[in-house]
């Protein structure tokens, strides 16, 4: 497919428009596969783009009793397996003097007076000023209990509006179900500032999703016509080729609803349907994104069944290799009804959204990894090209392409060339790799580099957290009162069970074909 644009000069990053101010980042997690696959290799890339100040410390904390040298080890590793640049030995030999470890148990109060100790201890070595980010990669059960650790051992300084300041960073998910979730946020809440706290959801660093709001907004084009007069319907569509892999322990707890909706889907719908904000100003932003939450209709008691279909895999070939059923793999309950794939139908009831679905799927063991948003507009009417409707002619979709292979298409009808008049779809294609010239940076750089300077626009505000959770839990709730022993089944390395076709069949309409 050849771009709309022709490829462009390779552009320089631009630099940040605030500075980064030299800190301290203490990983709670830092031996864990988080900490060693995505953020030592994202502070990487930050170096080598020169987006990090040259005063920098990282200290990782984990159980294992590791050394300085050993955390080293570990973070070169990270950082030569999944970086998006290669490792450059004499960079990487002088950033590696600034990663330090710690061990603790996150409930031990000894832990945060040796962290005390040693970050103190290294800020003074470093001459850094004492700005500390506090990033949590840990199980969300140890949330409360490190927040009161930092708290006790006053590691945790509240915003004052003068330096040095003191953030924490949490990953999802924020709890398991509503009241969980209002739980920790009443601790973290306690102990910081709402300013200070930058809940990562890391879809929000992807590049196409950020460029979901300069598509809406920067043309004016899509605008007038983002609403129920012309858009059909919505499917936004998050499938993962992996099957369970190691995570047992969390998934079983989890599955597909907690794991991707809650948290990622939603904000990609948010990103779709939400009012032009009128400025970039972090609350304003997070004030539109909320109102969507609050219009989203309730899915409760037998309405579960109407608009969702939950799903687990059972054994069949993903990537090319033989996958065992869910409820076969190690740390699974052989009872197991966890879901591993969901496709749920939901509205928006606002005036732009009235009437218009938008469809959700995401599942574990699916044939390809692969999450896009598709807005699908109306049929034309049924004259000029489009008479016979037995055969109607493809509508137009606007596909944004969030992993893999960055970008979006357009799918247009046009003339076949030829004598006769002929018609057929055809697709204009946008990949950031081929216009711009270089990889987009990894979501988790930009977050990091975000959080350093303080910018909240792109993380979770406590209220929208609680407001998908309570969405949520009222799915559950369902769920549970459905008392199902045995979820659909569909083998791996399908789309899903035939359930969750007839949901959107149902309606005349069908999946994406991905
Ligand atoms: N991995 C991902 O791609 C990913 C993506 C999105 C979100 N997340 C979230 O990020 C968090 C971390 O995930 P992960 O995959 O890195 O998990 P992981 O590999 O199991 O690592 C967990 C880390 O937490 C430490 N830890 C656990 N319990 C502790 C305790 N009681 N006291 C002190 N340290 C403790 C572990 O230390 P030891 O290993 O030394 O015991 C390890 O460093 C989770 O909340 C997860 O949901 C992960």
């Amino acid at each position: 497919m050849i771009p709309l644009t022709p490829p462009l000069e390779i552009l320089p990053e631009p630099e940040s428009a605030i500075p980064v101010q030299p800190c301290t980042l203490v990983i709670f997690g830092g031996s864990g596969d988080l900490a060693r696959r995505r953020l030592i290799p994202a502070l990487y890339n930050l170096l080598l783009d020169g987006l990090l100040p040259s005063q920098f410390a990282v200290i990782g904390l984990g159980r294992r009793s590791l050394t300085d040298p050993d955390f080293r080890r570990i973070a070169r590793e990270g950082v030569i397996a999944h970086s998006r640049q290669p490792l450059v030995e004499a960079t990487w030999r002088e950033f590696e003097q600034h990663f330090f470890y710690l061990s603790g148990e996150n409930e031990d109060a000894h832990t945060y007076a040796a962290l005390k100790a040693r970050a103190e201890e290294i800020e003074r070595m470093m001459r850094l000023p004492g700005n500390r980010i506090f990033y949590l990669s840990i199980p969300p059960s140890s949330i409360t209990a490190v927040c009161d650790g930092l708290d006790h051992a006053g590691l945790a300084t509240r915003a004052s509006g003068s330096p040095p300041y003191s953030r924490i960073i949490v990953e999802k998910p924020v709890g398991r179900d509503l009241a969980s979730a209002r739980q920790i946020n009443e601790v973290m809440g306690r102990v910081f500032d709402e300013s200070q706290i930058f809940r990562i959801d890391h879809y929000l660093g992807k590049e196409t999703v950020q460029n979901l709001m300069v598509i809406r907004f920067a043309n004016s084009i899509f605008e007038p016509i983002w609403n129920n007069k012309y858009i059909d319907h919505v499917q936004i569509t998050v499938c993962e080729a992996e099957g369970l892999g190691s995570r047992a322990a969390y998934y079983e707890e989890a599955g597909a609803l907690r794991d991707m909706v809650q948290n990622h889907m939603l904000q990609l719908q948010c990103l779709v349907a939400m009012e032009p904000p009128y400025s970039l100003e972090p609350d304003v932003v997070r004030n539109a994104k909320m109102e969507v939450l609050r219009c989203l209709r309730p899915i409760i008691d037998a309405d579960v069944e109407r608009f969702t279909v939950r799903a687990q895999y059972t054994e069949g070939i993903g990537n090319g290799k033989p996958v065992k059923g869910y409820r076969l793999e190690k740390g699974v309950n052989p009872n197991s009804t966890t879901e591993t794939f969901l496709a749920l139908k939901c509205f928006v009831e606002n005036w732009r959204w009235s009437g218009v679905p938008f469809y959700l799927r995401t599942g574990k063991a699916l044939p390809k990894r692969a999450s896009e948003i598709a807005v699908q507009f109306k049929d034309i009417p049924h004259i000029l090209f489009n008479m016979d409707p037995q055969h109607s002619l493809p509508a137009n979709v606007l596909a944004l392409r969030i992993q893999p292979d960055e970008g979006l298409s357009l799918r247009i009808v046009s003339r076949v060339p030829g004598t006769r008049t002929q018609t057929h779809p055809v697709e204009m294609d946008f990949r950031y790799s081929e216009v711009f010239g270089r990889p987009s940076p990894e979501a988790y750089e930009r977050l990091l580099l975000d959080v350093m300077i303080g910018d909240a626009s792109r993380f979770m505000r406590r209220d929208a957290v609680e407001a998908s959770w309570a969405w949520i839990t009222d799915i559950l709730k369902g769920w549970e009162a459905q008392q199902l022993l045995r979820l659909p089944e569909y083998p791996a390395g399908t789309w899903g069970p035939p359930e969750a076709d007839h949901l959107i069949q149902r309606d005349g309409r069908s999946w994406r074909i991905l």
